[in-house]
């Protein structure tokens, strides 16, 4: 099969209930914290995606064994660094961000050296941000640069820190407070917010963190080396995931979507407030309550009319997957929208937000940046007719979904290059769109 795909026609006129990919953070998160519990925990609806199979195996190679049946994940976990290795290993985080920084908050006391790689798109990023707590916790960790690969090797001499988090990162809150269920004492995160999928789901296991909420700022303190039982989880379904749709059906004619089943976690629907306000009709049915987080089925059609919005920048970080999406909306949006500080749009699994705006430019659509705050110049009647060829983008799957979505609602003839990209987090994106009617060649 070739690894490129044709879209050369937009889609309208679709109605359509829909489930997407479960979600990528829990899936991730509750693996690891499996691996750390008493027992053996039962996981369903797991995604299974690269990313998501790479933390399994990473499990496994640190002696954490898991078995699948009947579609239920069984891991088999010992309590609190209880990985068994007996010799220096390597472990590949592939593409995942997520998983190679968590996963550091979890090789804190290994006795033997771990190595940490990754694919092109993860070696190109930056992991000072968890190297500097972490060595703060005494942790002895090596790297080139700050780059992977990166060399741990735990201590008996952890001591708790007390962290400002001002980056807005879930990773890095997430690898501190990993870090600290190993760590003697209590550690203290003043972390600017972001996504609390591990507090939530510490706090379901009755796990001593508390959490005490101000405007900005999370003030998270984390009592270490409290065991906790093995547990059960249904992941939910991924509001990243469900972006694409959400953007598709808001720019194609006369259509209408329910996705089911869509944790909407407050730190999580940055997305919905910000389409809402430029004129979309997003709604939130059947909403409720699991293990702290909320869920709930997603009700869209078609929005004819889109207008331009000023995004408050502390919007940034509970969509931060989604600017990408949010974009495409501006794009047809009438009057200007402007977004703020999306600098950390760059630190993902490609160069983000030159990306998008270089694919904007392409589609026709002014846009002026300064530093990293921009303004994109909408256009309702925007129509592409010209070839548009999406490749070079580090195999980025937000840039190939949004490629995907952009040809689908403007028009105009896309090739888009690696489609293999989407195995990182939404594997069958491309049969659901083609059950609407999207023609892919
Ligand atoms: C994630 C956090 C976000 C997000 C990433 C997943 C997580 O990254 O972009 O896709 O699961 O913790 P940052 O925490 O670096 O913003």
């Amino acid at each position: 099969m070739s690894n490129h795909i044709f879209i050369n026609e937009k889609i309208n006129n679709f109605k359509k209930k829909i489930k997407v990919a479960s979600d990528k953070s829990i899936s991730i998160r509750s693996i690891l914290l499996a691996s750390q519990a008493v027992g053996t925990s039962k996981l369903s609806n797991l995604l299974e995606s690269e990313d998501v199979l790479n933390t399994l195996k990473a499990i496994k190679k640190l002696g954490i064994n898991y078995k699948k049946k009947n579609g239920v994940y069984f891991i088999e976990g010992f309590g609190l660094n209880n990985f068994s290795i007996k010799k220096k290993i390597t472990i590949n985080a592939g593409n995942s961000g997520t998983l190679a920084r968590l996963l550091l908050g979890l090789l804190v006391k290994s006795k033997f050296r771990i190595r940490l790689i990754g694919d092109k798109s993860l070696s190109k990023r930056d992991f000072s941000r968890v190297i500097k707590p972490l060595r703060l916790f005494g942790v002895n960790i090596q790297s080139k640069k700050n780059f992977l690969p990166i060399e741990i090797l735990g201590t008996n001499y952890l001591r708790p820190i007390s962290y400002n988090e001002k980056i807005g990162s879930a990773q890095v809150k997430s690898c501190i407070i990993f870090c600290a269920l190993n760590t003697p004492g209590i550690t203290l995160i003043n972390a600017k917010k972001s996504r609390n999928h591990t507090e939530q789901l510490l706090r379901s296991l009755n796990y001593p963190l508390k959490v005490n909420k101000t405007n900005n700022i999370d003030k998270i303190s984390i009592s270490g080396l409290s065991q906790f039982k093995s547990f059960k989880y249904i992941i939910p379904g991924d509001i990243s995931s469900a972006a694409f749709f959400i953007v598709l059906t808001i720019l194609s004619k006369k259509s209408k979507m329910i996705i089911e089943n869509v944790n909407i976690n407050k730190t999580r629907i940055g997305v919905i407030k910000i389409l809402n306000k430029m004129g979309s009709a997003i709604r939130l049915i059947n909403k409720k309550i699991y293990k702290g987080e909320n869920i709930a089925d997603i009700f869209i059609k078609s929005s004819g009319k889109l207008r331009g919005f000023n995004c408050p920048s502390y919007l940034n970080s509970s969509a931060i997957d989604e600017f990408l999406l949010i974009f495409l909306v501006a794009a047809k949006a009438k009057g200007v929208s402007t977004f703020k500080n999306l600098g950390e749009l760059n630190k993902k699994e490609s160069p983000r937000l030159d990306l998008a705006l270089k694919f904007l430019k392409i589609m026709g659509i002014k846009v002026k940046r300064k530093k990293d705050n921009i303004k994109i110049f909408g256009n309702p009647k925007l129509e592409i007719t010209k070839n548009i060829h999406v490749e070079k983008y580090l195999k980025d799957h937000r840039v190939f979904m949004m490629a995907c979505i952009a040809a689908l609602s403007f028009g105009g003839n896309w090739k888009i290059s690696d489609r293999d990209s989407i195995n990182t987090s939404f594997p069958f994106f491309l049969d659901i769109l083609k059950s609407l009617g999207a023609k892919i060649n």
